[in-house]
């Protein structure tokens, strides 16, 4: 079970994911427990029953251990119990996926001159600052652990522009700057931090945020032609918090079936 997915350099490393509850966060975490590794999933309060059901089912299936962990990830508060949990229950932290962000949360599209402040400065809030938090709050345990590895989760809109979200659009813009600062300010600490940026994904979140006539367009408009699935980014984010990626910091790989070439 815990070689399948072909990633079994994961056996016996703890990683952090946040966001589990979300359409594909929960896809991260199966994969890597399925490729051995012990995994600290996160999510806000309310998707604790998803979450802990979650975590039981993948545990269960073999491979690593999953433990849920209920976290806002804008407080400080809820990121020491996240780092306190994964030091008693499996004593490390070697890698980190700040997948949590509003996307779903969004609601719908709005023109940049109808979106409020309070709107630009929740998704800034969450998608930005949480992810600066997660850095802060993990990087001096993987220090103490002798290095580790972040990926945070970007988006291709950040390069597209995509209309009908610009606060969303600037803040995984913000996450890719974010990336660049933070591998040069942990590179000393054999900490990488890349970033992964996926196009479209048909998930519950995209079908909330656009029609089915723009998901089937965004699918036409890949070098490969189709619709793209949670599994698509599972080769990439695995991958990048590997040990083999040790000499990659600071860049964004665009996982969207080659549809965005910048
Ligand atoms: N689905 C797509 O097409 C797509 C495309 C590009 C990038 N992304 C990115 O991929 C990631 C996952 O997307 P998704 O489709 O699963 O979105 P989603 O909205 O289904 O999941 C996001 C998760 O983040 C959690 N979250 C929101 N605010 C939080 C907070 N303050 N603290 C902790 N958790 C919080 C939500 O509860 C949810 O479980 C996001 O970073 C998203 O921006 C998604």
């Amino acid at each position: 079970m815990s070689t399948e997915n072909g990633h079994s350099e994961h056996r016996g490393r703890t990683v952090v994911v946040t966001g589990a509850g979300g359409g594909i966060g929960g896809d991260y975490v199966a994969a890597f427990a399925a490729a051995g590794a012990d995994v600290v999933a996160t999510d806000v309060a309310a998707a604790t029953d998803t979450g802990t059901a979650l975590a039981e089912k993948i545990t269960a299936a073999g491979g690593g251990r999953v433990v849920f962990v209920a976290a806002d990830v804008t407080s400080d508060d809820d990121w020491g119990r996240v780092v306190d949990t994964a030091r008693s229950e499996f004593g490390r932290i070697d890698a980190l996926v700040n997948n949590a962000a509003i996307y779903q949360g969004l609601g719908g599209k709005k023109h940049l001159t109808e979106l409020t402040n309070d709107e630009w400065d929740r998704v800034l809030t969450v998608n930005v600052r949480g992810t600066w938090q997660a850095i802060k709050a993990v990087a001096p345990v993987m220090r103490e652990g002798g290095g580790g590895r972040i990926v945070n989760i970007s988006s291709t809109v950040a390069r597209m522009g995509a209309p009908g979200f610009a606060h969303y659009v600037a803040s995984k813009a913000a996450v890719d700057g974010l990336t660049r600062a933070a591998a040069r300010e942990l590179g000393g600490d054999t900490i990488t931090v890349n970033g992964v940026a996926p196009g479209l994904v048909s998930d519950d979140a995209s079908r909330v945020l656009n029609t089915g006539d723009y998901i089937a367009m965004a699918a036409k408009g890949r070098a490969l032609g189709r619709e793209m699935a949670p599994d698509d980014l599972v080769g990439a984010v695995l991958w990048l918090a590997s040990p083999s990626s040790g000499f990659v910091t600071g860049q964004t790989v665009v996982v969207d079936g080659g549809g965005v070439f910048t």
